[in-house]
């Protein structure tokens, strides 16, 4: 018998750190906009509605790419799709940096979404595809540290070139996105394809070569024999459909579920509107809210890579339900705070703070990297391109039906007379210039209430739907939904 180490698991860990790098730009290209915005509706003095559609079409483009590509990357491999993926993040960030009318950054904005959908599934499957089974989780939860960097250094670029005097400011924000998408396009041109699709494609020396040099020794052997079953198992079945057949229901759900809940309990009203909501309650001027944005950042990366230690020791049903149960807890209290903000004084504003780091903190170390990891891990092989791309087609989905109606189900939820009133400077294209004016915000209270119970749904939706995957390889999960067995059952 081998020792144990010797197959080269620092070479895991660089494959899966470019690989990454999708991961960066997918967090960056989200968050950028929301410093550019002021910027660029100043500079071709636009409506709030044309705002609202540029800022939508990255979104939009995002569900074209997760939707487009999932059989794409089932028939041309996963090494070639994120090599697209990056073409177009580097081409995106150049045309949206350069765009010189808003349509052009509206059709740019659109182009990157694309990148952004293909990356959101493909990168996570191929780190999934390429790891050992023992760190699996560890190396996919890396996307998900990428994607909170991504997040903070856009966060960081906005603060950076944002300047008064300058209405073009926003162009140097989008042009930074180029240097990751550069280290991904050169990066992956280096990186081999997965040992499994390979294998998909009857490429078993190949495979196996490249097996050896990731995979632990004695599991070698066994891994190329088990996908080798379970592709004769599946050979003269389509391959489209299958995903769709009573064995694999439980798969699916879990896939659409998990993201459902990592997007409903409202982790994007958050990451995009923190600034406005600190300054609701009390932090003075949009720079202010800003670094209230970046400190949100910071706390994300840092519970992040505390996840990456704890995924593969804890497993994921533990961190689920400890995640899940602080995620309540401080929306709970959020919802508190807002609720009593006037008899809470100056203080309100710092419990507001604290406790949205601590819901950042709980969704860092558990919503945040599993949907990412779990919807990488329930698909048999033949149909895991076209099954995890319906879980990120399904994330950008709730992603976008969260973000358009969280201010709406604040109107909703605000009982009257509790609107938080502020003064802000606002762009009026009626008459084109910045004016002080009077807005009532509404009172997030209910909303953040609203999103703890359908996090107490998730509590009870994982005790029956969330698989144990720790420490399994990907084939034995497959055989556990051939047997029909329940997803709490999946044990090692
Ligand atoms: C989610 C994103 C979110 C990010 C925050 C990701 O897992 O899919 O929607 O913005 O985490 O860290």
């Amino acid at each position: 018998m081998t020792k144990k180490g010797t197959y080269n698991k620092n070479l895991v860990v660089i494959i899966a750190a470019i690989a990454a790098t999708g991961g960066l730009l997918f967090g960056f290209d989200t968050g950028v906009i929301s410093g550019a915005i002021p910027f660029f509706q100043q500079d071709f003095q636009l409506s709030n509605s044309m705002v609202e559609n540029i800022t939508t079409a990255g979104l939009v483009g995002a569900v074209i790419g997760a939707m487009l590509t999932g059989r794409l990357s089932d028939i041309f491999g996963r090494k070639k799709t994120i090599l697209v993926a990056a073409i177009i993040f580097v081409l995106g960030a150049i045309w949206s940096g350069w765009a010189p009318t808003e349509h052009d950054l509206l059709y740019s904005r659109l182009f990157i979404g694309l990148a952004i959908g293909i990356s959101s599934f493909s990168v996570p499957l191929y780190i999934a595809e390429i790891s050992p089974s023992r760190i699996r989780g560890r190396l996919v939860s890396l996307f998900q540290l990428l994607i909170t960097i991504g997040i903070l250094v856009s966060y960081l670029s906005d603060l950076a070139f944002a300047d008064n005097n300058n209405v073009e400011s926003w162009r140097p924000m989008f042009y930074v996105g180029v240097i990751p998408g550069l280290v991904l396009l050169i990066g992956m041109f280096f990186l081999p394809e997965t040992p499994r699709w390979l294998m998909s494609k009857g490429r078993e020396e190949e495979s196996r070569k490249i097996l050896k040099r990731i995979e632990e020794p004695e599991l070698v052997e066994g891994s190329i024999l088990r996908m080798k079953e379970e592709i004769e198992k599946q050979k003269h079945r389509p391959n489209f459909r299958e995903v769709f057949k009573p064995w694999l229901r439980n798969a699916l759900i879990i896939a659409v579920g998990i993201m459902f809940f990592q997007q409903f309990v409202g982790i994007n009203t958050v990451i995009y509107y923190s600034p406005k909501i600190f300054m609701i309650v009390g932090f003075e001027g949009a720079k202010a809210g800003i670094w209230g944005a970046v400190s949100v950042g910071v706390v994300n990366v840092l519970f992040t890579i505390l996840s990456l230690f704890m995924i593969d020791k804890l497993g994921r049903r533990k961190l689920y339900f400890i995640g899940l149960s602080g995620i309540v807890f401080s929306l709970l209290a959020l919802g508190l705070v807002f609720a009593f903000h006037t008899s809470l004084g100056d203080m309100g504003k710092w419990f507001a703070i604290v406790f949205v780091w601590i819901y950042i903190a709980f969704f860092a170390i558990s919503l945040g990297p599993l949907g990412w990891l779990i919807i990488s891990e329930v698909f048999p092989l033949r149909v895991r391109g076209i099954g995890s791309s319906i879980g990120s087609l399904s994330n950008w989905l709730f992603n976008g039906v969260v973000a358009f109606t969280f201010f709406k189900i604040v109107k909703l939820f605000t009982a009257s007379g509790k609107g938080i009133i502020t003064q802000e400077n606002l762009y009026d294209a009626a008459t084109n210039s910045f004016s002080v004016q009077t807005i009532d915000n509404g009172n997030p209270a209910g909303a953040f209430w609203f999103y703890a119970v359908i996090g107490i749904l998730g509590l009870i939706w994982g005790y029956f739907y969330l698989p144990e995957t720790k420490g399994i390889s990907l084939e034995k999960i497959e055989e556990h939904w051939r047997k029909g067995k329940k997803p709490r059952d999946l044990k090692k």
